[in-house]
């Protein structure tokens, strides 16, 4: 893949980091045999994390990235929608497959079927809050079910030997807290890793992540614990570091149409110093890369269709978006896309500086 020159921005997470006391924030961290280097990962994101956009954060330096969730029932019955979710390249690792489901015996199925992918590790979901998926006793509802969640647990662990981890909220709700349980149950079971997400299923995205929680878990629980949750800025991800002691932050909406975020914490991390926004020009070069994978793997319909999101926050801040989102949206191809975006750039200077 042709590399974009985003001088100020790209370089920074491949740089000798120089004895700071920033140093040891970016540490190596290890999750079962997989070595990473690095503790800044990439949410999965259901409907956004695919292939493209996955491809852009490791550009910035997200160390590890996972698919969107795949539905275990799907792979165990073989459907193609669920195989497709799997698809990841090479240039994709350390990645993660995250699957949900409410079955052991389907759990471990679906985990033979990811083996012969031989993705870097199997994240578990117990955290999805969505009725379509909760009503069929999967992610988030199984924390209302905690005997069934070591089961699944349990089972998945043994039916593989790439490395187990888990992802969960915090509890069904505010009064059934079992965060901690949970981190005990998964690391019992096998799993290298857990992530800890700290809201419950019952709450929405107004309410803030109690971060206080991910450092209960921490203290009380030895295998590597990865923060979720209100991470936008780097120095959002030192406080999470500093505050909670996690191993490793993940980063979800910070990361849209912002693939930059990943370098900035990195260089925050190691040097202390906020790097700059990037120009509008440079948003919108990367906004049609972006599009330019995703038609090249979707093609020129979906592929477009798939970026109208991406496009919405790639512009959000710019002047003038929702004229340039309202035209770019009617368009059928990615050179009248490209076009469309030139001629904004051409708009006068002053226009362009103020939203
Ligand atoms: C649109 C969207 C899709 C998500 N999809 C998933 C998913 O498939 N699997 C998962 O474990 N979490 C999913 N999450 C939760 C995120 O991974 C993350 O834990 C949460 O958004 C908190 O992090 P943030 O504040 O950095 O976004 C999703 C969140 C959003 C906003």
């Amino acid at each position: 893949m042709t590399k974009i020159a985003i001088e100020s921005l790209e370089e920074e997470p491949f740089k000798d980091p120089c004895p700071s006391p920033y140093f040891h924030y970016i540490v190596d961290m290890e999750i079962g045999n997989l070595i990473l280097s690095g503790n800044v990962f990439l949410a999965p994101l259901a409907g956004i994390t695919d292939t493209p956009f996955r491809l852009l954060a490791k550009r910035y330096g997200a160390c590890l990235v996972y698919t969107e969730m795949v539905s275990a029932e799907g792979l165990s019955r073989g459907n193609t929608d669920s195989l497709r979710l799997l698809y990841f390249g090479e240039e994709e690792r350390p990645i993660g497959v995250q699957i949900f489901g409410s079955h052991p015996e389907s759990m471990a199925a679906a985990c033979r079927v990811i083996e012969r992918l031989k993705p870097d590790l199997i994240d578990i979901n117990f955290g999805c809050p969505v009725k379509k998926v909760v009503q069929k006793n999967g992610g988030a509802a199984l924390l209302k079910n905690l005997k069934l969640l070591e089961k699944i647990v349990t089972a998945v662990s043994r039916s593989t030997r790439i490395p187990i981890t888990v992802k969960t909220r915090s509890g069904w709700d505010q009064k059934n807290i079992v965060a901690l349980q949970v981190a005990k149950i998964a690391q019992e079971g096998g799993a290298s890793a857990i992530t800890i997400h700290p809201r419950t299923q019952k709450d929405n995205y107004s309410v803030k992540a109690d971060w206080d929680i991910i450092s209960r878990v921490k203290r009380e629980i030895s295998i590597p614990v990865i923060g979720s949750g209100d991470i936008f800025t780097p120095q959002d991800a030192k406080n999470m570091l500093d505050s909670t002691g996690c191993d490793a932050v993940m980063i979800g909406r910070g990361a849209l149409g912002n693939p930059w975020i990943f370098s900035q914490i990195h260089h925050f991390l190691s040097y202390g110093e906020i790097l700059p926004e990037p120009s509008i020009e440079d948003r919108i070069r990367v906004c049609l890369e972006h599009a330019e994978l995703s038609v090249k793997e979707k093609g020129e319909y979906v592929g477009l269709i798939t970026m109208r999101k991406h496009i919405a926050w790639y512009t959000m801040r710019l002047p003038h978006s929702r004229e340039l989102r309202q035209k770019v949206f009617t368009l059928e191809t990615l050179n009248e896309v490209k076009q469309a975006f030139e001629d904004y750039l051409l708009l006068p200077k002053r226009e362009c500086e103020t939203a």
